[in-house]
């Protein structure tokens, strides 16, 4: 049993940095069963409710996937007409039934705090996929088990790291939770490049203000920018009030290895939580990167299935059940 046991996963406010380390140890101990060079059913029997009501590749899948590899089912219920949301049940209700088919459910909804409502209704523990422009605590927990891997590569820990992020941060959620975690740290320094307008919100300007660390706010890139993570994001159009204000904004911050070169290390490591938009006029993350050593984006993918079944091991409390249950592969 740990603190873990039983309870939803609906913020990263809920995680300290012993928490995170435990998450971590756990995911780094899943990776054999993850590459299928052993097997274990520890959660032979038990089932996942899917419960995905906006868009979504790799959280979805990524969840069934780290399910399966523990042994367990996975029920899916995608896209709000498919459910009866649609006829005008609550959320409450709808948590009050699914619970009883499930021994967990992972859920995304476009609403802030739409999970957490959800939760109040469910006998059995939520994890938030993500909740509109609020919070996606599981992609801030990969986020963060990749910045440690790669920075471990490059000999350094995350205390004293230099992060730039750019884009939309005021839609983005993943720079939302991933910023809070980061503000567990020491010494980091944020620097945060978005137009006005789509500026990182208030309250997390002063949750890295108020826990000392250093910030640099600019609406451009200038210059070099001595980062160890370039953090790239899509301008995340499904929440502007129309297409006319996103594609103001769409194209804005584009990267590709020319801007990388001029602008930053050479061991700079390059993120994004995906989807990037690889449409033209988008294009925020050039397929020209994708040679680039330093392009992260598709070992944050595979960490997202390690960190999952970790967070699935610890919620459901078989973290030291793993091993017993192995099987022939
Ligand atoms: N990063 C992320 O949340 O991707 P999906 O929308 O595909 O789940």
């Amino acid at each position: 049993m740990s603190q873990f046991t039983g309870n939803h996963i609906l913020s990263v406010n809920q995680f300290d940095r012993d928490a995170i380390e435990k998450v971590f140890a756990v995911a780094h101990s899943m990776e054999p069963y993850a590459r299928r060079q052993k097997r274990t059913t520890v959660l032979d029997g038990a089932i996942l409710g899917n419960l995905f009501f906006e868009p979504s590749t790799r959280t979805r899948v990524s969840f069934g996937t780290a399910f399966n590899l523990l042994g367990g089912e996975v029920r899916e219920t995608t896209g709000m007409s498919n459910s009866a949301l649609a006829k005008g049940e609550s959320l409450y209700d709808t948590a009050r039934v699914l619970s009883g088919y499930s021994d967990i459910i992972a859920m995304r909804h476009p609403q802030a705090g739409s999970v957490a409502e959800f939760a109040e209704g469910s006998r059995v523990p939520v994890i938030n996929g993500g909740d509109g422009a609020n919070e996606h605590p599981t992609q801030a927990l990969l986020d963060l088990f990749t910045i440690k891997r790669e920075l471990e590569y490059n000999g350094k820990g995350i205390d004293g790291l230099h992060i730039a992020m750019i884009g939309d941060l005021r839609y983005g959620r993943t720079v939302h939770s991933l910023s809070k975690l980061l503000c567990l740290f020491d010494n980091i320094h944020f620097t945060l490049i978005a137009p006005a307008e789509l500026a990182m919100p208030d309250y997390i300007i002063d949750a890295i203000e108020n826990a000392g660390h250093k910030l640099t706010i600019t609406d451009h890139i200038d210059g070099r920018v001595e980062a160890d993570i370039c953090y790239q994001t899509r301008i995340q159009e499904e929440r502007f009030p129309s297409q006319e204000e996103a594609n103001k904004y769409r194209g804005r911050f584009r990267l590709n290895q020319t801007i990388y070169t001029k602008h930053f290390q050479s061991k700079t490591v390059i993120m994004h939580p995906l989807p990037r938009d690889s449409r033209m006029e988008a294009n925020e993350l050039d397929n020209d990167l994708n040679s680039n050593p330093n392009l992260a984006i598709f070992r944050q993918t595979d960490n997202g299935v390690l960190v999952r079944m970790a967070l699935f091991a610890l919620t459901l409390g078989v973290e030291d059940l793993v091993a017993k249950y192995e099987r022939d592969v």
